[in-house]
């Protein structure tokens, strides 16, 4: 990727330099290529779409420095042995906020949940498999048609047990928002704020998860929402 591409692509906008510094390395390390299209733009973070270096689409999940919530990032930072000792700073926030969903990415892989396969980090960008078919990415689980909403939702219960009992992680901000649906398959995304589950407030955190879950699933088929977040508790123990 030359230069005046990616410049092209970021200067309308409100990403600043230090973020152009950070996707040219990426660029360098041949991590990414081209960035051609955005998925998505929210209040903390873009997703684009784009290509590596071999041609084929990746995720690219870029925070914005200077208008997060640091003070909520915080709690879910502090807490978590990971990630003990770091310092406060706005910037340093984010970075460990990238880190941290790479590396829970990387672990709800390892116990068999199925999320975009992490791919790089550095600084504020996340480089990630893109989940959809050609360029159209997968739509989230309240925009999705569902054939067989039970099957989805059981599938999203054993993924809440794997987390817990296997990798030792609560979600923490598990909604329709942040499950994509692929195939008819679910796959959960947004993990940044994941805790693990000596974090002190892990458990309110999965009875959450569990609420929304139960809240959603509840307009197809009748939902026990404590027999479910028991089922949880239970495979952990
Ligand atoms: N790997 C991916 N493949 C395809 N689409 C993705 C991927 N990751 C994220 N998206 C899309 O981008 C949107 C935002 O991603 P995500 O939920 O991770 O960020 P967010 O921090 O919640 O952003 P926001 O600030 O908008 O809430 C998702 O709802 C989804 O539509
Ligand atoms: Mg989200």
């Amino acid at each position: 990727m030359t230069w005046t591409k990616i410049e092209d692509k970021i200067t309308n906008t409100v990403f600043d330099k230090s973020t152009l510094m950070t996707l040219y390395a990426l660029v360098r390390k041949g991590v990414v290529d081209l960035l051609y299209g955005v998925i998505k733009t929210g209040k903390e973070s873009n997703v684009y779409l784009g290509k590596d270096k071999n041609g084929d689409n990746i995720a690219v999940k870029i925070h914005r420095i200077g208008t997060g919530d640091y003070r909520s990032m915080l709690d879910y930072i502090e807490g978590d042995l990971r990630f003990k000792g770091i310092k406060k700073s706005k910037r340093s926030i984010i970075y460990i906020w990238v880190k941290k969903e790479f590396k829970n990415l990387k672990r709800a892989r390892d116990c068999g949940v199925t999320v975009p396969s992490p791919i790089a980090f550095k600084n504020n960008v996340l480089v990630m498999e893109f989940i959809g078919k050609d360029d159209i990415p997968s739509p989230i689980l309240k925009d999705a048609r569902l054939d067989d909403p039970e099957k989805v939702f059981e599938t999203i219960r054993s993924y809440m047990k794997k987390l817990y009992k296997y990798g030792n992680l609560v979600h923490a901000d598990l909604s329709e928002y942040n499950i994509l649906m692929k195939d008819d398959m679910p796959v959960l995304i947004d993990i940044s704020q994941g805790v693990i589950r000596e974090h002190p407030r892990s458990e309110e955190f999965l009875k959450r998860d569990v609420s929304n879950i139960c809240r959603f699933f509840s307009k197809f088929f009748e939902v026990d929402e404590k027999e479910v977040f028991e089922s949880i508790k239970d495979a952990g123990d």
